[in-house]
């Protein structure tokens, strides 16, 4: 949930890059930012409030020293305040930490340390970490010891970036069930919570474990258990370039993102050998299971009609939060697939664990080296590239690809491949509807409530296109199966409320035509997707958005998507909301 960073660096001062390094990271948390170096005393700027605003005000980059430790916050526990704010400190101030995860222990251990003398600055659980590590450096123990010390005692989730005016050429990274990598350039090493926010420095990157610490200083980098023994572990180079992080031209990342998507589908289309391959290596299974959050549990849902109906094989679709209360019905027969875009989703991983006690697990994953990747039995990349919009677009298109791809290779239906390979030019068509969208979004921008319907195929667009509309617009938008609308929900409908009718040429089409005569008579507002030579849902429709009639509804989900994605960038937009950084919430979701 929240960022950190941490670098070391040779002859150059460390604060400048370390903000750098959180602006980048700002997306992961966005309530408060904080830099500690270390000289002759630990020295912190830090404060609630936007990175920008706290810089104005604290002048972050003017701290001296040429190492030090950054954080962005999104508060957990404790109110976004300037003392809740990381880092946080020992009693003497000769501790800094900044930490991302949550100690679920942290109660029982600062009335502990308090009993001991110990006094506490904030209301945070972070703050037991620099009072633990305290304790045991007065102990005898050194900030490596006392750090390995602490983080026995800790129950619960966290990636950590410690250092003490004790020993200030050292930096001691630590991760369990939070994200926490390490970057290397010549002389310079940097620990982050993420591989965008040191990308511009590094593309160097080592990935850790579990249960592992990395100690930064004058002997390198050196990885370590959390017993203290050394562990050999690769340098991985990864090919994003520090632009693919940046926005690149456009006002938003969101929009940024909402354009790459063609490129992203190609990408992911060049992973079909990789995704071969991995199906070849599967075992025999007579079920599917997915298993995943908001957006990509409505690419999940795509999966569930495409395995049925074109694999024949039963499919259920489970939402990662529930998977612990229907989790029994698992056996070796069954392949559980989890969809997630950061690898990192609290709810997910944990789904994921029962799961490999029962079942194959198949992750599909945009983030490399993220810990669904390496706890699966099997791994997809998704290679969307880096995603920084908290609202998920190209990562979801990549992940029906995905989909699409192991059904391919599933059901042995090749011909299939060149069907999916004109995707991108469907979806450039359908980019190039923005200014459109753009006069719909303008229309409709203060209305309270949305309908979105679709059957079939259609039915999980129409669920994402709701799920896009809610989070960066605020806006009450429903998705329903259209065919259910007449069991519950046409009560709300009243006069001008917008209805979207995702309305591809197939199966579902005339009984979607059907419901959108039924909402047209009570006063709803069409907007409706479908296919240019759709004359009938033209005519009934108050705004028609095209799409070639080669698109079937069995390829619709990922060209039909982008519409509904830019209809609520632009309602975003319009009503001057930040669509990158929603209220409440954050890219990835590191709690249950
Ligand atoms: C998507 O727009 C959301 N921000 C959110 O629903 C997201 O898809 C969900 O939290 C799952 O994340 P994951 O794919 O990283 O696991």
């Amino acid at each position: 949930m929240c960022g950190i960073v941490g670098c070391i660096l040779n002859n150059k001062k460390a604060a400048p890059v370390l903000l750098g390094c959180v602006k980048r990271l700002e997306y992961r948390g966005y309530d408060s930012v904080g830099i500690a170096t270390p000289t002759h005393k630990i020295q912190i700027k830090k404060d609630q409030g936007k990175i920008v605003d706290v810089d104005k005000n604290l002048k972050l980059a003017d701290l001296p020293g040429t190492m030090g430790i950054a954080h962005v916050r999104w508060a957990t526990h404790g109110l976004p305040t300037k003392e809740n704010a990381h880092p946080h400190t020992d009693c003497e101030n000769k501790i800094a930490v900044v930490h991302n995860g949550i100690i679920e222990n942290y109660k029982t251990l600062k009335e502990q340390l308090e009993d001991e003398g110990h006094v506490f600055k904030s209301e945070t659980d972070t703050e037991v970490i620099p009072h633990l590590i305290e304790k045991y450096m007065d102990a005898g123990e050194d900030l490596e010891n006392a750090t390995r010390h602490a983080l026995t005692d800790l129950k619960g989730s966290y990636a950590i970036a410690v250092m003490s005016k004790n020993e200030p050429d050292k930096i001691i990274g630590a991760r369990k069930e939070s994200p926490l990598i390490v970057g290397k350039n010549e002389n310079e090493y940097f620990v982050a919570s993420d591989v965008p926010a040191i990308l511009e420095y590094t593309n160097k990157i080592i990935y850790l474990n579990d249960y592992e610490m990395a100690i930064l200083g004058e002997n390198g980098v050196l990885i370590k258990d959390i017993d203290g023994n050394l562990i050999e572990r690769e340098i991985e180079v990864i090919e994003w370039t520090p632009d693919m992080a940046e926005k690149g031209g456009y006002d938003h990342f969101m929009i940024k993102e909402i354009h790459e998507q063609p490129e992203a589908v190609k990408n992911t289309l060049l992973e079909a050998s990789e995704i071969k391959k991995v199906v070849q290596k599967l075992p025999g299974f007579s079920r599917i299971c997915f298993v995943a959050c908001g957006t990509s549990y409505h690419a999940s849902l795509t999966g569930k009609y495409l395995f049925e109906s074109r694999l024949g094989i039963p499919t259920d679709v489970v939402l990662a939060s529930e998977f612990g209360y229907s989790s029994r019905t698992l056996n070796e027969e069954t392949l559980v697939i989890l969809i997630t875009q950061s690898g990192e989703t609290a709810d997910t991983l944990k789904a994921l664990r029962i799961a490999n006690k029962k079942a194959k697990t198949l992750a599909i994953v945009n983030v490399l080296g993220s810990t669904a990747t390496r706890e699966s039995d099997y791994v997809i990349y998704t290679r969307a590239g880096p995603e920084i919009g908290v609202a998920a677009t190209k990562t979801y298109v990549s992940q029906l690809t995905c989909i699409y791809l192991l059904l391919i290779y599933l059901s042995g239906r090749h011909e299939l491949l060149d069907i999916l390979q004109k995707i991108p030019d469907h979806m450039v068509s359908a980019l190039e509807k923005e200014n459109k969208i753009r006069d719909i979004a303008k229309k409709y921008k203060n209305t309270p409530d949305f309908f979105f319907i679709g059957r079939g195929f259609s039915y999980p667009t129409a669920m994402e296109g709701a799920l896009k509309l809610k989070e960066i617009t605020y806006i009450h938008g429903e998705g329903y199966p259209a065919g259910e609308l007449k069991h519950g929900p046409l009560a709300l409908l009243d006069e001008g409320v917008p209805v979207v009718a995702v309305a591809p040429p197939g199966k579902s089409h005339d009984k979607t035509f059907g419901n959108v005569e039924e909402v047209k008579a009570r006063g709803a507002q069409v907007i409706a997707l479908g296919s240019r030579s759709d004359e009938i849902l033209k005519s009934e429709a108050h705004e028609m958005i095209e799409f070639e009639d080669e698109i079937d509804e069995m390829f619709s989900p990922i060209p039909y998507i982008i519409p509904l994605q830019l209809l609520a960038y632009h309602i975003s937009v319009e009503k001057g909301i930040d669509p990158d950084k929603p209220k409440n919430l954050a890219k990835c979701v590191t709690v249950e």
